[in-house]
């Protein structure tokens, strides 16, 4: 193999289509999968590439630093990609600890391990930190997030990303560690656990249940499908410059009641319902505290540096996604059984 590469938290959402990118795309790679399976991790997000020659799943937890270590000392990895994280800001308002844990330790302990693997030889090596925009803070009627933006997070899950992404870059500048990092708007798609926006609300659409749209709905959001997210990050892996930071986003803005509007129309076209009877399951609710007004991001650098750009509109992505819920109910009964009605019960009766 020419590589082998550590791919943290590769069992969620976004880990899951960079894993399998890199998989079929990278046939002499090692692909190292390293996940917790926290209720967000899901290895049936990866039937279709388990049993390749260049991939293997391991069960470990970031926050484990020995666990960590003997995973480094065992497959020496070239290159990890970090996306392992807690990700919901809901959740990180009941429970910021969980938040710290993983995503600000949990990074160091990666951090450590690579440096004390690489430290004499840090030749052909990168850590690629994936982070989000929300590490800006937020934004009013106009502007964009830039690279150069500086950082005012607001939410526990934003403060623990940009308190990773701080470490990341310190442990650049203080030990030469390479790395880059990226900090992407909102991703959509395939296998986003039904607690996100999006695949919330195609769930309760299907189960004919109320839509919960937070405060007034005029809130901003930036969306990008998440196979777009997942081709950047290997265009960032294998182009971008050392101790870079590039800012990916769909440039793709929607107001949540615009875009839950249209999601309306769109699925009751898609189940031959009535126009109108989706939208009739709006409901506004008690607002999310301390919510960020809007996000935007100014994709420029990595669109002219390394000629990166969406590829999909966010119609194709949106009907692509609708399309793929829809084909896979058992996906979704699967991780909305159990836990997850006991964390619906908890977030939106209250
Ligand atoms: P996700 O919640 O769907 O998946 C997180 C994965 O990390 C899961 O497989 C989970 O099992 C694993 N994990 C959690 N804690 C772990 C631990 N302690 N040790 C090992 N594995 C652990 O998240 P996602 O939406 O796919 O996000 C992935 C990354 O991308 C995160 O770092 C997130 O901050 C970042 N990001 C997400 C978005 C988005 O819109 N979803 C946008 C920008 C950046
Ligand atoms: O911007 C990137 C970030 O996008 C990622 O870093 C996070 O991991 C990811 O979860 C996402 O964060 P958001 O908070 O923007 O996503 P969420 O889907 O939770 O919410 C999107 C918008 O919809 C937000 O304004 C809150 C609103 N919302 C959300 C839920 C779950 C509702 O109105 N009702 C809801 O039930």
């Amino acid at each position: 193999m020419k590589k082998t590469l550590i791919i943290t938290g590769g069992a969620g959402f976004i880990g899951s289509h960079v894993v399998r990118l890199f998989v079929n795309k990278y046939l002499d790679y090692r692909i190292v999968n390293l996940d917790a399976l926290t209720y967000a991790g899901n290895l049936e997000n990866l039937k279709d590439i388990e049993n390749a020659a260049n991939y293997t799943f391991v069960k470990a937890d970031i926050t484990d630093a020995e666990a960590i270590n003997s995973l480094f000392a065992q497959y020496q990895p070239d290159g990890v990609i970090h996306l392992a994280a807690e990700s919901h800001v809901d959740r990180s308002i009941t429970d910021p600890n969980a938040f710290v844990q993983t995503n600000v330790m949990g990074t160091a302990n990666l951090l450590n391990a690579a440096l004390h693997h690489w430290k004499n030889n840090f030749e052909g090596k990168r850590f690629y930190h994936v982070s989000t925009d929300e590490v800006y803070g937020s934004l009013g009627e106009t502007g964009f997030f830039l690279e150069t933006t500086p950082y005012e997070p607001q939410s526990p899950y934003s403060a623990s990303k940009a308190a990773s992404d701080h470490l990341v870059r310190a442990y650049g500048n203080t030990y030469g560690l390479p790395f880059v990092l990226t900090n992407c708007s909102n991703n959509y798609g395939p296998n986003h656990f039904p607690e996100k926006l999006i695949p919330l609300f195609i769930n309760n659409i299907c189960n004919k249940k109320p839509l919960p749209v937070y405060g007034d709905g005029k809130y901003t959001r930036d969306w990008l499908y998440v196979i777009d997210h997942a081709r950047a990050i290997d265009v960032v892996f294998h182009k971008g410059g050392n101790a870079e930071t590039y800012n990916i986003g769909g440039f793709n803005e929607w107001q949540n009641i615009e875009l839950v509007k249209l999601l309306c129309e769109k699925m009751d076209e898609k189940l031959g319902r009535a126009p109108g009877e989706s939208a009739a399951l709006i409901s506004y609710v008690k607002d999310r505290p301390g919510h960020d007004k809007r996000y935007a991001i100014d994709a420029t650098k990595i669109n002219t540096e390394l000629g990166w750009a969406p590829s999909v509109t966010f119609e194709e992505g949106l009907a692509k996604t609708i399309d793929w819920y829809l084909a896979n109910t058992e996906w979704l009964n699967n991780v909305t059984s159990g836990e997850y009605q006991k964390y619906y019960e908890a977030q939106y009766h209250n």
